[in-house]
């Protein structure tokens, strides 16, 4: 059989970080605030230099880079984001062209805060099923440019920045020890649409709108969702919280992760946290803490690793790989 491994990864966050203090002279806010109920202390905001497409480009080529790959090795592209630079054509073909890219197939796929865990399990599905054999998945968001910045429930969570990882299709026996995406689960469900959403766009107001969040509500579904949909990896590898070497979920609120963990039972030393660094990058988040947690040292080859998210749509999902 076909598995999916990791081949390379990389990072792309824009010039310039905003810490909290700065956001004080913008909404009526104060750090202690925003540290206390998020654990965020400071993100980075894209310049006027920098899009989705040049920061998902810039990871791109730092994880061809660590894979030792050439542009050209590369069979498909998917960019997860809800930030394109233009309506179309998708970033995924922008940054195809940007890295000289003329074979293969490129697209967008967006799914909100869980758009990079729908792209892994796409790229995953593409590469078994023999459409593909090397593919890069970049989670690439610039939230700062659809943010209301007068709404201080929303303004001072999320930040700008690109991920990615390369998949390569590799003969595998199939065991759980052998490396590879393991298993995936994705959801959505409609009806929580009016929770967290973008009040705009070309088939409805023709504008690109901003974002609404109503956060409380957010919150109370986020760790059940979260935790419902890892149960169920869980049972589909038979593997449980022990088993897990590192626990890299979307980075929206460390309230969150620390409650999902802990109804997990996932030791928090296992935990790969950015949060406080990169705000909530939304598709971007889980790709640039596994990038995080694998410069430094912590995540390594064969390590068991679980990704999960929970964002618009609603949308939620996780992962797990053997890394
Ligand atoms: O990535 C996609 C998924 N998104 C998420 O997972 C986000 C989920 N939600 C959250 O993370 C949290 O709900 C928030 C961080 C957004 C808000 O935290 P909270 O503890 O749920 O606060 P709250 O919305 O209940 O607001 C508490 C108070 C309110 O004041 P009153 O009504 O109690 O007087 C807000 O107006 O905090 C006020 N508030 C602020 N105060 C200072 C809201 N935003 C701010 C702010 N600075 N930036």
């Amino acid at each position: 059989m076909i598995r999916s491994v990791v081949k390379g990864y990389g990072a792309c966050l824009p010039k310039r970080a905003v810490p909290n203090k700065d956001l004080e002279n913008v909404v009526d806010t104060t750090d202690e605030w925003i540290v206390q109920r998020t654990g965020i202390r400071q993100r980075y905001i894209a310049g006027d230099d920098e899009t989705t497409c040049s920061l998902g480009e810039g990871a791109a080529r730092a994880a061809l880079r660590k894979a030792g790959l050439q542009p050209d090795d590369i069979d498909l592209i998917i960019v997860a984001t809800s930030t394109p630079d233009n309506t179309f054509p998708a970033a995924a073909v922008d940054i195809q062209n940007r890295l000289g890219i003329r074979g293969g197939a490129a697209f967008d796929l967006q799914a909100v805060c869980t758009g990079f865990v729908y792209a892994v399990t796409t790229a995953d599905a593409y590469l078994r099923g023999g459409l593909a054999t090397r593919a890069l998945v970049i989670g690439a968001e610039t939230f700062s440019r659809i943010l209301d910045w007068e709404d201080r429930g929303t303004c001072v969570l999320f930040g700008d920045g690109a991920g990615a990882i390369i998949l390569e299709a590799v003969e595998s026996d199939g065991e759980l020890s052998d490396r590879g995406v393991l298993a995936s689960k994705l959801r959505s469900d409609g009806d929580h649409k009016d929770k967290l959403y973008v009040d705009g766009g070309p088939s409805s107001t023709q504008t690109v709108g901003h974002l609404r969040m109503q956060g409380r509500e957010v919150f109370k579904h986020a760790v059940g969702m979260i935790t419902d949909v890892i149960e169920s990896v869980f049972s589909t590898t038979g593997m449980n919280a022990e088993d897990i070497d590192w626990f890299v979920p979307h980075q929206a609120n460390k309230r969150i992760i620390d409650a999902s963990a802990r109804k997990l039972g996932i030791d928090p030393d296992k935990v790969v946290i950015t949060v406080d660094r990169y705000g909530n990058t939304s598709a971007a988040s889980i790709p640039l803490a596994l990038v995080d947690a694998l410069d430094d040292g912590r995540i390594k080859e064969n390590d068991v690793v679980l990704l999960e998210a929970m964002g618009g749509g609603f949308t939620w999902g996780a992962v797990m790989i053997r890394w």
